[in-house]
């Protein structure tokens, strides 16, 4: 070892000093010893009020010396600060570090953080549970249109009943002709004549003739006694001819062919108070029952 080292170990008499330290460590030429020697080294720092009177300076410390002492100094404290653990640093000397360089959280807590997949249900039930509710739709549909179909029935049916009994309460009514009716004067019938124009309106023919030597204006009923038709008067043949079954009558009514089992029936006449013949339908005159000889049955002329 040189002897530089060794003197100032001796003549300080305490701790030695930063320069002692490295002198040592450089003749070591261990790697691993600065950060210890510069430790060591720092140590006495924090009491350089005993050490520094004490101890002589060697004389073999030159600029050239201190120069690299301060050299060796400045890297093997930079040594000593890579190897050491990193402390407390301020703003200005911490390294900027990379927005790239910022560790990403592991997949495996966004896995777990990720929401679980619901269980799916099976496509059965779901295709079953649409088929009830269709079977259900189908159904409130069927009895939806049943019951409207119902309902409108009813409706129907009471309107038609509601309708015939108003037809019940309110029924036709017929205008029937009155039942007594004037003719005119019994000089407008003259004798033989048999006057047809009352058979539309009235159904009644207005005859002046001979009947049993007596000249009268009488009115017969203009429906055959076989099986009701109405006969036709026949001016040539002087007879009431009935086009049913062939019934013939005379001028007076009595039948004489035919199936017709009687004589044509009388209305009722008489002179009004005008003077004019009044035929009176709700009487009527049956021959074969001796009626006609009523005076009521004819106008004597
Ligand atoms: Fe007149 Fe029969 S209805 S003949």
């Amino acid at each position: 070892m040189p002897a530089a080292s060794k003197a100032p170990a001796t003549a300080a008499g305490g701790r030695p000093s930063v320069a002692d330290i490295l002198a040592m460590a450089r003749a070591k030429n261990e790697p691993s010893s600065p950060p210890k020697a510069v430790a060591e080294a720092e140590k006495p720092t924090a009491k350089p009020a005993a050490a520094k009177p004490s101890a002589p300076k060697p004389p073999a410390a030159t600029a050239a010396g201190r120069a690299g002492v301060q050299r060796d100094t400045a890297s093997i404290l930079a040594a000593a600060r890579a190897a050491a653990k990193p402390g407390p640093v301020s703003k200005a000397e911490a390294p900027v570090r990379p927005a790239a360089a910022k560790p990403k959280p592991p997949a495996e807590k966004t896995v777990a953080r990720a929401v679980p997949p619901k269980p799916t249900r099976p496509v059965t039930k779901v295709s079953s549970k649409a088929e009830g509710e269709d079977r259900r739709s189908f159904l409130e549909i069927a009895t939806g249109s049943f019951m409207a179909i119902g309902f409108t029935a009813l409706s129907v049916t009471g309107g038609l009943f509601s309708l015939g009994l108003a037809r019940f309460f309110f029924p036709n009514v017929l205008a029937e002709p009155p039942s007594k009716f004037k003719v005119g004067a019994k000089d407008g019938f003259p004798s033989g004549k048999v006057e047809t124009k009352f058979v539309a309106q009235y159904g009644v023919w207005v005859v002046n003739g001979d009947v049993q030597g007596l000249q009268q204006i009488y009115a017969l009923k203009t429906v055959c006694t076989h099986l009701g038709c109405t006969p036709s008067w026949l001016e040539a043949e002087q007879k009431f001819k009935c086009p049913c079954h062939g019934s013939g009558f005379y001028k007076d009514g009595v039948n004489f062919e035919g199936p017709a089992p009687r004589p044509l029936e009388r209305y009722a006449i008489r002179i009004a108070d005008d003077g004019q013949l009044e035929v009176d339908k709700s009487r009527t005159f049956h021959e074969e029952l001796g009626q006609w000889a009523d005076p009521d049955s004819f106008v004597t002329v």
